[in-house]
């Protein structure tokens, strides 16, 4: 029997919201409806999609909440158009979704790539500080005016930024924050931002592809936001997905789903107590259902740790250089607290060895402006590169391992000197996953 520790949350069905598990029992396609009156959809302000948006947003603290069918990424853009005009700047964080660049070219902006705090034992980005943020906006304003400012909170690990003073500071330099809260449950929300999207299957029992946009306070066009989403969304959403959103949503605060969460997350403390007793090394994670192995302290690169699991029936979620970041999910598989701490000690056994030396940070400036327009760059003429070969030219695509699309090279970059060969070795610690060919502007 496999064991899966992967997204979506609800793990195979086990932990999927209740009404929505309901709802499946219904004959099939029974509940596949068109915007029929009654129901409505996310952009019309009748019908019972505008009523369960109403509650949702309530439900998180919110003043609006739109469903979204495209995924977190669907709703980032929608966001991201709504809040920055054409030929704006616009700030993001390095460990950016690549659906926000995806934003950027959709709403012809300039992206601002901002560097992060690294953790050279794990290879991890880690959320900027207030006093990182305040650094980043000063560099990014004496060049200019910015519109936006995005960040990632909490991370694919589960790492968690302190929000109020993120908000604080981005506030009091003027500016709107975007929260990238797809791995969270609207913690940017409650803390002030202007907008945090959820993906409601990462950290909530919703089905794949169903999101969430929340909204508030006076720094929003709300007209503007709606008229993104129009852009960006299908004209015929699917009944299903928005019942999951509603779903999701509503379980994430029901007293009964609470206590399923907290069995989980005793479920959780078993397996972490286990795995501290046998002496496998863990990255503390501020999300206790993300369970996150310090490979690297094993002597083991995380991705090959996720072959020799996978190839055991241990199905993880994230496979980094230095870590493997599993997803216990909202209801943890059977005897997952003793079946994965045992696997673990014999995946240390099998390939385990002196620890890993320190991952290299990113050769990266505390803000990048690109040397060509990320639309431009991407659209026009391209050729490949051997890595080797790469420094001085602009990259033309992005270089993402996948998952979770964090682009480790972003259209319109030069590559610098520095840059290439942290690509090269990047490629040779991310086997499979990155080419050692780049994709460049030609001529
Ligand atoms: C931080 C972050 N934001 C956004 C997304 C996109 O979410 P979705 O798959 O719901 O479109 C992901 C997906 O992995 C993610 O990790």
């Amino acid at each position: 029997m496999s064991l899966d520790l992967h997204l979506p949350a609800h793990g195979r069905g086990r932990g999927l919201a209740p009404a929505l598990r309901q709802l499946l029992r219904q004959p099939p396609g029974s509940w596949d409806l068109p915007e029929l009156p009654q129901v409505g959809g996310p952009l019309l302000s009748q019908g019972a999609v505008a009523d369960s948006q109403r509650l949702a947003a309530r439900q998180l603290g919110a003043e609006h909440c739109w469903f979204g069918v495209n995924g977190a990424s669907g709703l980032l853009q929608a966001a991201l158009l709504a809040l920055a005009p054409p030929g704006s700047r616009v700030l993001l964080p390095r460990n950016l979704h690549r659906s926000l660049l995806h934003g950027c070219v959709l709403g012809q902006l300039e992206p601002l790539l901002f560097d992060l705090p690294f953790e050279p034992a794990t290879g991890l980005w880690l959320p900027p500080s207030a006093a990182h943020l305040q650094r980043v906006i000063a560099a990014a304003q004496a060049s200019g005016p910015v519109a936006a400012l995005a960040v990632v909170s909490p991370t694919y690990q589960g790492l968690a930024a302190e929000l109020p003073a993120l908000v604080a500071v981005a506030h009091s330099a003027g500016l709107p924050l975007l929260v990238d809260g797809a791995h969270g449950t609207g913690q940017g929300i409650a803390a002030g931002a202007d907008l945090e999207v959820l993906s409601l299957q990462k950290s909530a029992g919703g089905l794949a592809q169903s999101a969430a946009l929340l909204a508030q306070g006076p720094r929003l066009d709300i007209a503007a936001l709606e008229r993104a989403l129009l852009w960006l969304q299908t004209s015929s959403p699917s009944a299903l997905l928005l019942a999951s959103c509603e779903a999701a949503i509503a379980a994430l605060t029901s007293p009964a789903e609470g206590a399923r969460h907290r069995r989980a997350v005793a479920v959780a403390a078993r397996l972490r107590e286990r795995c501290r007793r046998l002496g496998l090394p863990l990255v503390s994670s501020d999300d206790p259902l993300r369970l996150v192995l310090h490979t690297a302290a094993l002597g083991i690169n995380g991705l090959e740790a996720d072959d020799w699991l996978l190839s055991r029936g241990v199905i993880g979620e994230l496979p980094e250089p230095a870590t493997l970041t599993f997803c216990l999910g909202m209801q943890p598989p059977q005897g997952v607290a003793w079946r994965l701490p045992r696997q673990l000690s014999r995946l240390r056994q099998a390939l385990g060895g002196a620890p890993l030396g320190p991952q290299q940070p990113p050769p990266l400036p505390l803000v990048a402006q690109l040397d060509l327009p990320l639309a431009q760059a991407w659209r026009g003429p391209q050729r490949s590169l051997p890595l080797g070969e790469a420094a001085g030219a602009i990259a033309a695509e992005p270089l993402c391992p996948y998952p979770p699309g964090i682009p480790l090279l972003v259209p319109g970059e030069r590559v610098d000197a520095a840059r290439a060969l942290w690509l090269q070795r990047q490629s040779r610690l991310w086997p499979g996953q990155i080419a050692d060919t780049v994709r460049v502007v030609a001529g």
